[in-house]
Order: structure tokens, then C-alpha cells, then sequence
């Protein structure tokens, strides 16, 4: 058998996976969104309601002021693969207990190898302690670059909390900008022709 690690495999294995007890109140799990292979993974906590009913992450009133933003900066699916740190609904939204995202760990691991992002951009506290490791407060680290194994990781606020928080906005606004130079930089992104206006909707 070789080992080559085939996508459509991989999608089986999460949608049959039963190592946490997420499984038996999902109604789906919610993979992925965007591009399989892709120069910006762009990480989240977990489905909400609308992601656990379309099987598709960021759907719901977070997804849709994320989008709005990513437009602006002309950052389109082509470039992102939009994925969370767990694949199934907590119930009632709580944050993932350490057990459910270390149950969900191998998946992402795989879907990591999979996308090879140059960028990662953490959306929120939940995504930034599961992925770096490391415990402190997102408003605290948000807004840096990190450097890790040649990677370069931008965390920021989620959007969830910029729609409770508008003065976050110009925050989250602020780390996409970083993002966007940084993959122009890169040369995986063609330079914008205008400087983007923040949008002040939530769609
Ligand atoms: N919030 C998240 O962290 N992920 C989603 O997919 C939706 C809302």
C-alpha cells in the first residue's frame, strides 16, 4: 500500500470519525471551505449552527463579516482554506475542551499537510492556544507576526467578537492588512491597485 495521502480519503475519514463525543451531537462535520491546497490558512475555533447545518465553516454572522473583509482586501477562495481547530459543534457554542480538539488534532494535522500554507491566520483565542501552544491572551499577541518552522502566523480577534466589539474591527482590519502585504511579498498575490477602505457593515 503506498502512502500517499489522498483528499477524498481524508474527507471519509473525518465524516466517519466518532474519537470524541462531538460525534453524536453533530449533525455534520464541517471541514473546509475555499481551496484544498492553498497560500493562507485561515483557522477558526469551531462550527456554530449554521456551519453544523451546511457542513461549511464561517456561514453564519461571523463567516459573513469575515468574508466582507477578506473581499476588501481582494483576498478571494483561491487563496484561503478556511478550517477550525474542531470539525464538530460543541453543543450551545461552548469553546472545545482540551479532550474534543486533541481527539480533532490528527484530522487538522493531515488537513495542514494537505493545504501547505506559507500564511496562517488564527482567528481568536481557542485557535491561537491550539495551534501555537501557548496560552496567552489574543488581544495581548494579536497583531504580530510569529515565525515558527518557516511558517509565518498572524493571530487576531475572531469576528465573532468584533460583531460584540466594534472598536475590534480596526484591530482585525489592521492583521488582515499585515496578511495581505505579506503574501504580496511572498508573490502569491497580485499587489491591489487602491488601498481598501475598512467596510463598517457586518456583510
Ligand atoms: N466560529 C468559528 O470559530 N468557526 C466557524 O466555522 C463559525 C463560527
Amino acid at each position: 500500500m503506498s502512502g500517499k495521502l489522498i483528499w477524498s480519503d481524508f474527507i471519509e475519514t473525518c465524516k466517519a470519525c466518532t474519537d470524541c463525543g462531538l460525534a453524536a451531537t453533530r449533525r455534520n462535520v464541517v471541514i473546509y471551505r475555499g481551496s484544498v491546497r492553498a497560500p493562507l490558512m485561515i483557522v477558526g475555533e469551531g462550527p456554530g449552527e449554521q456551519e453544523d447545518e451546511t457542513g461549511i465553516p464561517f456561514v453564519g454572522a461571523a463567516g459573513k463579516l469575515l468574508d466582507l473583509l477578506l473581499d476588501a482586501f481582494g483576498i478571494s477562495s483561491e487563496y484561503y482554506h478556511i478550517c477550525n481547530i474542531v470539525k464538530c459543534r460543541p453543543p450551545g457554542n461552548r469553546v472545545p475542551s482540551p479532550e474534543e480538539s486533541t481527539a480533532c488534532r490528527k484530522h487538522f494535522a493531515t488537513q495542514f499537510r494537505f493545504v501547505k500554507p506559507a500564511v496562517i491566520l488564527l482567528l481568536g483565542s481557542t485557535a491561537y492556544k491550539n495551534f501555537t501552544g501557548s496560552d496567552e491572551g489574543i488581544t495581548k499577541v494579536r497583531g504580530k507576526w510569529i515565525e515558527k518552522n518557516g511558517y509565518l502566523i498572524m493571530p487576531t480577534v475572531h469576528p465573532a467578537y468584533v460583531l460584540r466589539n466594534n472598536n475590534a474591527r480596526a484591530d482585525m482590519w489592521n492583521d488582515l492588512e499585515m496578511v495581505r502585504s505579506k503574501l504580496e511579498e511572498l508573490g502569491v498575490i497580485e499587489p491591489l491597485e487602491t488601498t481598501p477602505a475598512m467596510p463598517s457593515g457586518r456583510r
